[in-house]
């Protein structure tokens, strides 16, 4: 899809589609009666992401004006924006309309909107259908999006950012048999290849060298090798300070549970155990492309957590990389073992600050629901610059505690520690056992297995993965 910057005044617009966001309360002062009319007879109210269409408006060259629904005027603000375009181009997507502008208001016209315009868009036309067959679904496409207002430098990021995060959600997307750890791993070469970024897999051998047996425990029930993926992106000009920015993501391309098996129903929404990987990529490949001023390195450690002969047991105790000894009372909670190998590379590799991105545990979804991800730090001003990043960028997260008094439900009979914590809050114990692997480096633990994936569509979201974090991540190494 082409995605432009339209330059000419709105009455000389020659889209298929010129989309223009109304409010409740009733049109603008100096609306067109074709709007008021709308309005007057309660065909279109202005409730968040309500949609009319009307044919061969007056005094315009657009063939046709799109009201979308963008809420209560005071409610407004960049990431509603951002769905209101989704779905007025998923709505104008579905009735075959070509091509597509959407005019912001002028006190609207700003990079922010503009570049969450095109976000919108982008997410929007992105589908869930890439395994199917039917040709009819090449019939809905939409061919060129512009946004009037705003710059081309914000276009341009809110392509680069949205196409980064429909990779990062096809990715996600991928059913479990075709995207195992390896075909990850190649993923990512062929991703480090295309936006020049550094790359190295470490495959099995190298990690047994290394004595990362932690993630090698993990791995051991499973046919499909394991991998850990290193992508660096390093700045043109040598940033004037040392940080180093360590962006680390869950990789399970299939969680089973292990031995530990989990039940059968819902066992295929485990595809999405990798989303933060995926994520960690997605954010890669925009870093790649817009280029902020401080090295970022994205660490992925991928397994596929099976049941088999070889697999792990419960009451198993390895020696992770760091050199601490974990019990595995439940091959389940398997992701924080994979990722303390990959925190404890990530310090050797000398990241300075890190943050960790997960479908952690069931409990986070307790907790939040699917609305926010889950944030947990042994930094505060690092989190609050994480946190407003996020905002920027309408991803919802909400932090917890993370106090010296969750470590105790940790201990272990046998070992340093052991990899569970009980019931209670359990998305917070999963934090405290990967904090203690940090160490005190600046750390931030993003818990998504609430937010990974929609069970249900939106008008601006097709069901499956979201790529939450990417835009988020993206934010954080730009405003360093
Ligand atoms: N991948 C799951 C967490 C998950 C649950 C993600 C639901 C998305 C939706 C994780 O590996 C897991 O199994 N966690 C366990 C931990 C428990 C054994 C301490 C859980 O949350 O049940
Ligand atoms: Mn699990
Ligand atoms: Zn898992």
């Amino acid at each position: 899809m082409n995605i432009n910057l339209e330059a000419r005044p709105i009455a000389e617009v020659e889209s298929d589609a010129l989309v223009l966001v109304g409010f409740e309360g009733g049109p603008p002062q100096g609306a067109a009666d074709q709007i008021k009319e709308l309005y007057d007879s309660g065909e279109f109210t202005g409730k968040s992401c309500e949609i009319s269409v009307l044919h061969r408006p007056a005094g315009l060259k657009a063939k046709r004006l799109v009201l979308a629904g963008g809420g209560k005027p005071e409610k407004f603000n960049s990431s509603e924006l951002r769905k209101v375009a989704g779905a007025a181009f998923r709505s104008l997507k579905s009735k075959k309309v070509r091509s597509i502008t959407l005019a912001l208001d002028d006190s609207f016209r700003s990079d922010e909107y503009a570049a969450a315009a095109v976000e919108g868009a982008i997410l929007g036309d992105f589908e869930s259908d890439r395994y199917k067959t039917d040709p009819k679904k090449t019939e809905k496409h939409v061919d060129s999006f512009a946004v009037l207002g705003g710059s081309q430098a914000a276009v341009d990021r809110g392509r680069i950012l949205a196409e980064a995060q429909n990779f990062t959600r096809g990715l996600a997307n991928d059913p479990p048999n075709l995207l195992t750890p390896m075909r990850l791993a190649e993923r990512a070469r062929e991703l480090a290849s295309e936006f020049v970024l550094g790359c190295e897999i470490l495959d099995q051998d190298r990690m047994r060298q290394l004595g990362m047996g932690a993630l090698l425990g993990v791995a051991q029930g499973s046919a499909e090798p394991p991998a850990l993926i290193v992508l660096r992106y390093q700045p043109a000009t040598a940033p004037s300070s040392k940080d180093h920015l360590g962006l680390v993501g869950k990789g399970v391309t299939f969680d089973t549970g292990g031995i530990s098996i989990k039940p059968a129903q819902d066992m295929d929404q485990m595809r999405y155990d990798m989303a933060g990987g995926a994520a960690v990529l997605g954010a890669m490949r925009a870093i790649a492309q817009l280029k902020p001023s401080i090295p970022v390195t994205g660490i992925i450690p991928t397994v596929e957590n099976m049941p088999g002969s070889r697999a792990q047991r419960p009451g198993d105790i390895v020696t992770s990389l760091s050199g601490k000894t974990v019990e595995v009372l439940n091959t389940d909670a398997e992701g924080r073992l994979i990722l303390i190998d990959a925190l404890t590379y990530a310090q050797r590799l000398g990241c300075t600050h890190l943050v960790d991105a997960a479908t952690l545990t069931g409990a986070v979804v307790v907790a939040l629901g699917h609305f926010y991800a889950g944030a947990f730090s042994n930094n505060q001003p690092f989190l609050d610059k994480l946190l407003a990043a996020a905002k920027t960028e309408g991803e919802k997260m909400w932090q917890f505690p993370l106090d010296e008094e969750y470590k105790k439900a940790l201990e272990s009979e046998f070992a340093d520690l052991q990899n569970i914590g009980g019931r209670p809050g359990g998305a917070i114990t999963a934090a405290t056992f990967i904090k203690d692997f940090v160490n005190d480096v600046p750390w931030i633990h993003l818990d998504i297995a609430g937010t990974a994936s929609l069970e249900d569509g939106k008008p601006y979201l097709v069901k499956g993965a979201t790529g939450i974090c990417v835009r988020t991540f993206v934010q954080l190494a730009q405003s360093w």
